[in-house]
């Protein structure tokens, strides 16, 4: 979607948003897939409710983007235009076992900065691609830990109230991948109450997960990590291991070889290629298993 009105065009300079017109989403994303559309940089969070209603009042619809790496987006001209966080600098404050952490904020570097502040915890998101606000909406986890775990308070613009709002930890609920903010919800900042590690020991745990994935997922390759929520008491990638379906393919959308609910891009796969692999092995587990997978993957397609 192209923003040509001048009077928008004004209402965003005016809000210091940077306009970057079709630009192409698959180089934002990790799986490397996604066609163009206009993307809006925003720099000021405060800016944000007039934003949204500059966009409103002219029929603009519009997407949050964090990292883009738990994203499967649409091929071709897309129907919205993208909104994205500018990262301040410095993007973590530390205050005693607080760390105070902007939502755009990379998801690895903020883990090895409290490490190296010696705050641990979140040991196990090493490795895991995206920014620390993608990480909050969906309760990243890995290895046993899950983020909301350690969350004390989140800046967020609601959008259903139309404003910026701190929640405490306790007013949110996480649960696996899944966490109470609304689709719409935009993460700005979190803090974090981090448990106190040497260093060295945190760094230790940091080696053994980066070793167990290392072994077990296919790092280097293009993907969104799983594609699918592991279903209660059972493993979906044991499952479409199980089926034989590992290199089974759409175009250049491939299930992995190294992890089979790690779909990957081996070149220039599309969304629609992408798509019907997940149709496909979603329905051959569902008759094999009588168990319907959900998506882990976000899909914004048209
Ligand atoms: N397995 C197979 N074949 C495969 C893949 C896995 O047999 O192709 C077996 C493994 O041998 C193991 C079991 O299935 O016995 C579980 O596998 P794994 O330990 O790799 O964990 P997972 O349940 O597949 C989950 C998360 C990952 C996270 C790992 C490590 C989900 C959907 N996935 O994977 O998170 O990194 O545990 O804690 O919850 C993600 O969220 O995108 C993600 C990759």
């Amino acid at each position: 979607m192209r923003i040509s009105d001048p009077k928008v065009l004004g209402g965003l300079a005016k809000l210091d948003i940077e306009l970057r017109p079709g630009t192409l989403l698959a180089a934002l994303t990790s799986l490397g897939i996604g066609g163009t559309t206009d993307l809006l940089r925003i720099k000021k969070q405060e800016s944000i409710p007039c934003l949204l209603r500059l966009l409103d009042e002219n029929h603009i619809p519009h997407k949050f983007l964090g990292g883009g790496s738990n994203l499967l987006v649409g091929d071709g001209e897309l129907p919205w235009v993208v909104l994205q966080l500018v990262s301040p600098e410095p993007d973590v404050i530390l205050e005693g076992n607080l760390a105070h952490v902007d939502a755009a904020a990379d998801l690895g570097r903020t883990v090895t900065f409290c490490a190296k502040h010696d705050l641990g915890g979140m040991e196990g998101l090493i490795g895991v691609p995206g920014t620390i606000g993608g990480a909050l909406r969906m309760n990243a986890g890995a290895y046993g830990m899950q983020i909301g775990s350690y969350v004390r308070e989140v800046k967020v613009y609601r959008a259903a109230a139309r404003r910026i709002e701190i929640l405490r930890g306790h007013q949110i609920s996480f649960e696996y991948r899944h966490t109470s903010f609304a689709p719409d919800d935009m993460m700005l900042a979190v803090t974090l109450e981090l448990p106190s590690k040497p260093f060295k020991e945190i760094l230790e745990g940091i080696r053994i997960c980066n070793e167990k994935r290392r072994a077990s997922q296919p790092l280097g390759q293009k993907s969104a990590g799983c594609i699918f929520k592991n279903p209660p008491g059972a493993s979906a990638g044991r499952m479409i291991d199980e089926l034989g379906l590992k290199t089974l393919s759409v175009g250049d959308a491939r299930v992995s070889d190294r992890h089979a609910n790690f779909f990957v891009n081996s070149g220039k796969a599309s969304a629609k290629d992408m798509l019907a692999l997940i149709a496909d092995v979603r329905d051959r587990v569902q008759k094999a298993y009588g168990v319907t997978l959900e998506n882990e993957v976000v899909v914004w397609n048209g």
